[in-house]
């Protein structure tokens, strides 16, 4: 079947990314507290967990910016801030009771690479104290260019960094100017062959379509240019644009964007000159060489999804840890409290920063399921689902099964073993994917276009 893409794009309603099930707007205000308690002291030594820890400073703001994020001139809220989160890594180490093995670190933000030495001294060795960190933990941070000094490269060899993801988003100067984000490609280059030869031996470029003024031809040239740099990993978001949500998008004119049908093009055109250079498509934005951990990943059917995106990582327990940073323990999700003041008050109060959060029920357990396996695999298995769920498996088969046959879009395919997406759909996965969302309907959220 040929889609009829003008009539999906048109049809298409705002949903989420699906980085979790239920999503950050369902988890309710004050539970956080005490699932983080709980389910911290009762984490098993060798675990492993993975942890997150979120710098939410940027010493420069970009108009496109849907990050928890906030501007700053000054260095000393940096350094009251890593004070603050150096108090939250001891108050988990004292709850978990016990020195917990990490198996993968990231940093994000925010621009973690705008800490200095000292700062990046002082956590390294918080998170050294407080958990287990061998030769075996993955370390990975976001880079912002500009902000990389030879003090910086220091930082992250003191770190022991072995992973970075570096923002990139569009190289075209008028698309740059029009985002506020200004950023050259030698620039760019340099800070590459830099972290490659402090160690970085694993690198990651973000890009972005649907931003202001961005044409066809530009984007063609932005991502000949990221393909040039080789790096192991391309990852092509969208961009969400939600001035209602964050004030500093009202600085890019809305005249400016691409239209839904231009985004669309961008996007195809885009992944095809990627996939074209050998990468694999992972998932509805990621892209990989095919001997790095997330393309054999997604071969096996091993891919995962959580708040950064998709992932290679087993591991099913995530700790986070700074001002808004989302837990994940497996059938509960927590989220420390945003803003930083707050943050930064409780931690010093001797207190873990926990504030909402949500235990998932089983139905939750299910749908998170199914809507992961549709979101990395393009396909749900019934025999998966029974395998994982049981007898409780059943009425949610038979809900699939109404849901994606005779699909007017032919976006989804129902056959005796599951649902699959057919590889012309898989960009609106997400919409697929938004059938099994409880909350959808009712949900007053304003989300992004899913496309
Ligand atoms: C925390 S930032 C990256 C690190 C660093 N601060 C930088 O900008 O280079 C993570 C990524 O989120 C993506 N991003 C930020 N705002 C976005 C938006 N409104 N829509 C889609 N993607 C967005 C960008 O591609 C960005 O590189
Ligand atoms: S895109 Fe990165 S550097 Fe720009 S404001 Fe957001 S987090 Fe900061």
């Amino acid at each position: 079947m040929t889609l009829n893409i003008d009539a999906i794009l048109s049809n298409q309603r705002a949903i989420p990314r699906y980085t979790s099930y239920p999503t950050a707007p369902h988890f309710a205000d004050q539970a956080g507290l005490a699932i983080a308690h709980e389910r911290l002291a009762t984490l098993p030594e060798n675990g492993p967990v993975s942890l997150y820890l979120h710098v939410p400073y940027c010493d420069r703001l970009c108009w496109f910016c849907g990050c928890h994020t906030k501007h700053t001139l000054k260095y000393e809220p940096v350094q009251r801030y890593v004070e603050a989160l150096v108090a939250e890594i001891a108050l988990a180490r004292e709850r978990a009771g016990k020195r917990l093995r990490a198996g993968q670190v990231h940093f994000g933000g925010g621009s973690p690479s705008m800490l200095r030495l000292p700062e990046f001294d002082r956590l390294s060795t918080a998170l050294r104290t407080s958990f287990l960190i061998d030769e075996k933990t993955e370390i990975s941070v976001e880079i912002d260019p500009s902000d990389v000094t030879p003090e910086t490269l220091d930082g992250l060899r003191l770190l022991g960094v072995t992973r970075a993801s570096i923002g990139v988003q569009d190289f075209d100067e008028a698309v740059q100017k029009a985002i506020n984000r200004p950023q050259t490609y030698g620039q760019t280059r340099d800070v590459v062959a830099e972290l490659r030869s402090t160690g970085v031996d694993s690198l990651n470029i973000d890009a972005l379509y649907g931003l202001p003024l961005q044409t066809l031809e530009r984007l063609e040239t932005t991502i000949g240019k990221v393909l040039s740099l080789g790096p192991d990993r391309i990852a092509l978001f969208g961009y969400a644009h939600v001035p209602w949500l964050k004030k500093h998008q009202t600085m890019i004119r809305e005249q400016d964007l691409p239209g839904t049908r231009a985004r669309f093009d961008h996007a195809r055109r885009a992944a095809e000159l990627i996939s074209a250079a050998g990468y694999d498509r992972i998932g509805i934005d990621h892209f990989a060489k095919p001997d790095d951990g997330l393309a054999k990943a997604a071969r096996a059917g091993r891919l995962h999804r959580n708040f950064q995106g998709y992932t290679a990582d087993p591991c099913r327990t995530l700790v986070g840890l700074g001002a808004s940073s989302i837990s994940f323990y497996g059938n509960a999700y927590v989220q420390n409290i945003v803003p930083t003041s707050q943050y930064e008050t409780a931690v010093h109060a001797g207190t873990l920063p926990a504030m909402r959060g949500v235990r998932l029920t089983l139905d939750d357990q299910i749908r998170a399921f199914m809507i992961e396996r549709l979101m990395c695999d393009f396909a749900l298995s019934f025999s998966h689902i029974e395998r994982r769920f049981g007898s409780a498996a059943r009425s949610y088969i038979a809900e699939a099964r109404l849901a994606c046959a005779n699909d007017r879009f032919g976006l989804s395919e129902v056959t005796g073993h599951g649902v699959t997406i057919p590889d012309e759909a898989r960009p609106f996965a997400r919409i697929v994917a938004s059938r099994f969302d409880a909350y959808l309907s009712e949900s007053w959220v304003r989300y992004s276009k899913a496309v």
